[in-house]
């Protein structure tokens, strides 16, 4: 039986259109559940929509569309992004699929023995959904301590799961696994809110004032709190409780949730607690990455200041754009998107050290091999910088340091560029050293071989239209790894050489 991972995204808030944030949780995720299929594991990316609750009932009326109308609209647009980028998710939840309704309703019926029906009084951050206690804001100058935007003063009966009773528990969790909540900044972050007592967590509202909700299976007047609704697709995506893929993916292989440090809080002290309180095993790994800046701003919807990845495709191209996401910025910390930054990667790294590669290997193979692959003996130094080059990005990706993993992937391209001004394959082809220029350019073409297998979970366009020039007629996505590594490129094999795969920017 293959081994399972199971890598999820948040669900994204319909309540704006998508922009490069989303973009950005959402391609590395691809490119790690790509990189395991490669490896011949079975994997399930699950991502989708989050579609309840006040913030996004307030924009489908300033729309002046029913909300149902409404999060199908929005919920198409980040679907018809993902299909834009090649994200090759294995399932798209949405939080008004009649099955998740009805799995938040049997959740909330199993944890009604532990709920608390109370008035409360607490400030409220529609933006970031999120209620904060009395204590946490400054009456005077009621602002959100994640997002800085107005908070209001709620007062209304809700029930409540007490998050006090499993404090103990969760921080020794914490403490004990390392792993657990990544990176490190983060990890002590959560153990920093984990020293003093837990507020109750509010599990629903008033359906007179939030009607967009799953209705509380056994308070007609309550709807769920939409990230008690949303934080349960983790587990309703498998169809928990039932065995199989719940078995599978949660038990066996353990969740990784990749999500951005806005959202630590709910994920890594509300989730495990309900967990907890269901009494299902946390989530193997939070990775919370860090935020795409905007003049020194975290881009936001509600901001305004958004990048659309749309049009950073069209006027880039797809690879570029991934590459520049996963390259620019080590997973877990900030960066900044500009045009400026991502178009000197693009003639660097992509036109100047991958594409000229590939160019010239290819030209070189139409010129002076007839434009087939010449037989010739494989050398040892070339297939031990291969397998370095394999193993740097296992590890990197392994590790959730996509950057990383590109970093060794470029240190074999590095490494063939210079071995072919070293070796001069056009002086050999002038000095008629026939058996050498064959040899090398063998070994040329089996390094291009090895990036289009080791390039194709993070640029998978890129890497088809290497395989497809190198003039192989089978999908490159059915390669495993790391066996089709050990092989070489057939000789005789004819080439289809295409046009440079990134040419430069001015
Ligand atoms: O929080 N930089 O949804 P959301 C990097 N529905 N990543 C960013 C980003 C930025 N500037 N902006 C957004 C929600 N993201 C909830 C989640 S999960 C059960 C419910 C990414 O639409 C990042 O992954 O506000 C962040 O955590 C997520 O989008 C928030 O998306
Ligand atoms: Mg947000």
């Amino acid at each position: 039986m293959a081994k399972p991972f199971y890598l999820t995204t948040p669900l994204y808030y319909v309540n704006a259109r998508p922009h490069i944030g989303h973009a950005y949780t959402t391609v590395v995720a691809d490119c790690l559940a790509r990189a395991h299929r490669q490896r011949g594991e079975m994997v399930f990316l699950l991502t989708g929509t989050d579609e309840h609750g006040e913030k996004i009932e307030q924009a489908a009326k300033s729309k002046g569309i029913s909300a149902k109308e409404f999060v199908d609209q929005t919920s198409d647009t980040f679907r018809s992004l993902w299909k834009g980028l090649e994200i090759s998710y294995d399932h798209f939840i949405r939080t008004s699929d009649p099955a998740h309704q009805l799995l938040v309703q049997k959740v909330l019926e199993r944890l009604k023995p532990q709920l608390e029906l109370g008035s409360y009084k607490f400030w409220y951050c529609v933006p970031c959904e999120t209620s904060f206690g009395l204590r946490e804001i400054d009456a005077a100058k009621p602002l959100c301590p994640q997002c800085g935007r107005p908070v209001s003063q709620i007062e209304e009966e809700d029930y409540f799961l007490p998050l006090e009773k499993h404090r103990a528990w969760l921080k020794g969790y914490i403490q004990q696994n390392p792993d657990f909540i990544r990176p490190e900044s983060r990890r002590n972050e959560v153990l920093a809110m984990l020293t003093d007592e837990l507020p109750a967590l509010c599990v629903t509202r008033p359906k007179e004032r939030v009607p967009w909700g799953i209705p509380v299976p056994f308070s007609p007047k309550h709807t769920t709190y939409v990230w008690f609704d949303a934080l349960i697709n983790y587990i309703s995506a498998l169809d928990w409780p039932d065995d199989g893929k719940f078995h599978r993916y949660w038990e066996e292989a353990g969740a990784i949730h990749l999500v951005g440090k806005d959202i630590i809080r709910h994920h890594c002290l509300y989730w495990p607690v309900i967990l907890h309180a269901l009494e299902i095993k946390p989530p193997k790994m939070i990775f919370a990455h860090g935020w795409w800046l905007v003049k020194g701003e975290k881009m936001s919807k509600s901001k305004g200041n958004i990048v659309d990845p749309q049009a950073v495709v069209e006027a880039y191209g797809l690879d570029a754009f991934r590459y520049f996401l996963m390259r620019d910025v080590p997973f877990g910390e900030d960066g900044v998107f500009s045009e400026e930054a991502l178009v000197k990667r693009i003639n660097s790294d992509l036109a100047n050290d991958l594409g000229n590669l590939v160019y010239r290997t290819l030209t070189m193979l139409e010129k002076h091999t007839g434009g087939k692959v010449p037989g010739g003996k494989p050398d040892a130094r070339i297939s031990s910088q291969i397998q370095a080059a394999e193993q740097g990005v296992w590890v990197g990706l392994q590790q959730i340091a996509p950057a990383q993993a590109l970093k060794a992937l470029w240190e074999l391209i590095n490494h063939a560029n210079h071995l072919v001004e070293e070796k001069a394959p056009w002086t050999l082809a002038k000095e008629n050293r026939r058996l050498e220029l064959e040899d090398f350019m063998h070994q040329l073409a089996d390094v291009v071989r090895a990036l289009a297998l080791l390039l194709w979970p993070f640029l998978p366009t890129a890497a088809e239209s290497i395989w497809k020039q190198l003039g192989y007629s089978g999908k490159l996505s059915a390669e495993r790894l790391p066996s089709a590594l050990s092989a070489h490129i057939p000789a005789g094999q004819q080439i289809q050489k295409g046009k440079p795969l990134f040419p430069r920017l001015q």
